[in-house]
């Protein structure tokens, strides 16, 4: 077990944390000792084995049903975690879908199926965090900000992407509202920042990686030249989690092997 945790003591809730990006990170925020409320939707045998997991390494760890775009249900979250751990210090702002299709055949509901999970969810998320982190201030023994938010981007907050309008306009409208909340609550010393992933190996862009020729194809995307795993999104985030990175507000770290360095750029234009 890691003698140093930077995050001994402290609450944290991973929304989307029974798959990929989010399973690494609720170990990853375990492994320097934090709580960790496992969020998930479906499959609770997944949630049930990242519990475990971060169990088997020493923290305290909890998995809680509820859809993020369901208000009723998030609150209901945040009292179970209330209830369990007390109070939360890190929110983890993870879960995220893709339905994707061509603009002229998207439907209304797939449209709003993924602004509603992706940005609404993170918006009902971090309501109910920040009422917590106002509500109980500053605890000096655990951390010198008052609550964290972690929100989970995407390279395609600033890359335009054509076949995935509803996913690539969610992600740019978290950007504003992750710097809107971060302006609005530093004075209350709450920091709010984002990770935008590049392509990193998950369920969500399996077609992406899976065969010889598509990672060959994605990888002519990442001058790095290589894909990302979900612990490198872990460790960032435990990073951002901690003092470490307290003068960072209302900032988005790219963790994406260059994919925003435009590498089509190195050979043409
Ligand atoms: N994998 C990548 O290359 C990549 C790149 C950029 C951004 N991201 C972002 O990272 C986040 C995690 O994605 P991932 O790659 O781990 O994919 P994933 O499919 O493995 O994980 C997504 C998680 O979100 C959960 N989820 C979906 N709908 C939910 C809902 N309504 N309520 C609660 N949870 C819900 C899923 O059950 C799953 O646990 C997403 O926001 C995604 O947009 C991923």
């Amino acid at each position: 077990m890691n003698t140093n945790q930077k995050l001994k003591g402290q609450s944290a809730l991973v929304t989307g944390a029974n798959s990929g990006i989010g399973e690494a990170v609720a170990i990853a925020l375990g492994n320097e000792g934090a709580n960790v409320v496992v969020n998930y939707v479906t499959n609770p045998e997944n949630a049930d084995a990242v519990v475990k997991k971060i169990q088997d390494n020493g923290s305290k760890a909890i998995a809680i049903k509820a859809d993020v775009s369901n208000e009723s249900e998030v609150q209901s979250m945040f009292q179970q975690m209330f209830d369990k751990f007390g109070t939360i210090d890190i929110l983890v702002n993870n879960a995220g879908i893709q339905k994707d299709s061509p603009l002229e055949s998207m439907s209304l509901h797939d449209w709003q199926l993924v602004i509603n999970v992706n940005l609404t969810g993170q918006f009902l998320c971090a309501r109910e965090a920040v009422k917590e982190f106002l509500k109980r201030g500053i605890v000096a023994e655990r951390s010198c900000s008052a609550g964290k938010i972690i929100c989970m981007s995407s390279v395609h907050q600033v890359i335009p992407w054509a076949g995935h309008v509803n996913y690539a306009s969610s992600k740019g409208g978290i950007d504003m509202l992750m710097q809107s909340m971060a302006q609005e609550m530093a004075p209350k010393k709450i920091r709010i920042n984002s990770i935008a992933p590049g392509a990193i190996k998950t369920p969500i862009n399996k077609p992406a990686w899976d065969t010889e020729e598509s990672l060959k194809r994605l990888l002519t995307l990442i001058p790095y030249g290589r894909i990302g795993l979900p612990e490198d999104i872990g460790k960032v985030a435990v990073w951002l989690a901690s003092d470490d990175s307290d003068y960072l507000v209302g900032t988005t770290v790219f963790v994406d092997g260059g994919m925003t360095l435009y590498p089509g750029f190195s050979t043409n234009g």
